[in-house]
């Protein structure tokens, strides 16, 4: 008879313990994106809801702002990055095929050789992350996972498609997820949609772009209209079946925090969703722009700097993209 193994075993429960964000230095008005696209400062604000948005320089690569927006969440979580036993990274913009950006952070942050890896779920991968982790919590395989969502899009953004760019942008943040005495990440709702999966895209694959004449970086595609037709409409019921998961009403919800996709799709969302009045609703895009996997993390921080999220409020976490795919869960503030 073979012997039985022994299992890992978690926590109870896991919560956010902590959130960190870095923001690229150069902040970049409408009025420098308008001409190349033959748009307006007007245009742009009104389809989106966006002013300015944050173009990372040489010196703030991947890895740089990802340890910089580490370091912010685990001193708020009061947590050592030696104690950090697994590093999630959610982006679509590390630039090298292999290795993983997550061994690098894990390195330059001084953990104890914790586990890391990348994940590729696009705009919905700091929800991803943050459900792996406390999937991990509680199975027992880390007692602290650190969570980034990353981008460097104005790298791989055409200056010239009016569709995309005015809309990408760049910046990190970071969550500690650890052990929690009560409930304080719900269920997550998740999925994909692969039939839609040409809607938002890397124009070409690397073999076509080297077998080009002329090479040049592939860049974002997006097909506007069908993205904003799905988030607007498909994402609310996501939503309301996250909240309906973890046992929260719409009355009891304090946050909503939606990834930065369009002003336009969050007050849809908001609408069809029948939020409250006192529901605080994440409007970071305004300063920042799509910042893709980076986006509901550096919105987090932001609500929580302005007063607009406190310790121990009931948020609701939703992200959306490329794949399609998407993930949403309620969390409480840490
Ligand atoms: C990109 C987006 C803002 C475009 O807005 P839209 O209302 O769908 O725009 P349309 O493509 O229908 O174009 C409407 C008009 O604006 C014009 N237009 C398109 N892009 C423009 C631009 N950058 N500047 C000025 N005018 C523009 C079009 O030519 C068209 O003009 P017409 O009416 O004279 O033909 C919108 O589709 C969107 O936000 N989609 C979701 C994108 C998103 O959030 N993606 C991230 C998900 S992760």
């Amino acid at each position: 008879m073979s012997a039985p193994l022994q299992a890992d075993q978690g926590t109870s429960y896991a919560g956010i313990l902590g959130i960190g964000a870095y923001r690229p230095a150069r902040v970049v008005p409408n009025s420098e994106v308008v001409e190349a696209i033959d748009s307006s400062d007007e245009w742009i604000q009104q389809r989106s809801g966006i002013k300015t948005r944050g173009f990372a320089d040489d010196s703030e690569t991947i890895v740089a702002m990802s340890v910089a927006a580490s370091r912010d969440a685990l001193a708020q979580a009061g947590v050592d990055p030696r104690q950090v036993d697994c590093v999630v990274v959610a982006t679509v913009s590390h630039l090298l095929q292999t290795p993983s950006a997550a061994t690098a952070i894990a390195h330059e942050l001084g953990t104890d050789g914790a586990a890391a890896f990348d994940v590729s779920a696009a705009c919905a991968g700091f929800c991803h992350g943050i459900t792996l982790a406390s999937d991990m919590v509680r199975g027992g395989s880390a007692r602290y996972v650190l969570v980034i969502g990353v981008e460097r899009l104005s790298d791989i953004t055409s200056r010239t498609d009016r569709g995309t760019a005015f809309i990408f942008a760049d910046g990190a943040g970071a969550a500690v997820v650890g052990p929690s005495d009560v409930p304080a990440i719900g269920p997550v709702v998740w999925g994909s949609d692969g039939e839609q999966y040409d809607l938002i895209r890397q124009r070409e694959d690397w073999r076509d772009v080297i077998a080009s004449d002329a090479p040049v970086m592939p860049h974002l595609t997006m097909q506007g209209n069908e993205v904003f037709r799905w988030a607007s409409f498909s994402m609310a019921k996501v939503a309301l079946q996250a909240l309906d998961r973890a046992g929260v009403s719409v009355d009891q919800l304090d946050c909503f925090v939606p990834h930065q996709a369009n002003n336009r799709i969050t007050d849809a969302m908001a609408r069809s969703m029948k939020l409250p009045p006192h529901v605080r609703i994440a409007r970071d895009i305004v300063d920042a722009g799509n910042t893709s996997a980076a986006s509901i993390p550096l919105a987090l921080d932001r609500m929580m700097r302005d007063g607009d999220a406190r310790s121990g409020d009931v948020a609701l976490l939703i992200a959306f993209g490329a794949g399609l795919s998407y993930a949403a869960q309620v969390v409480t503030i840490p």
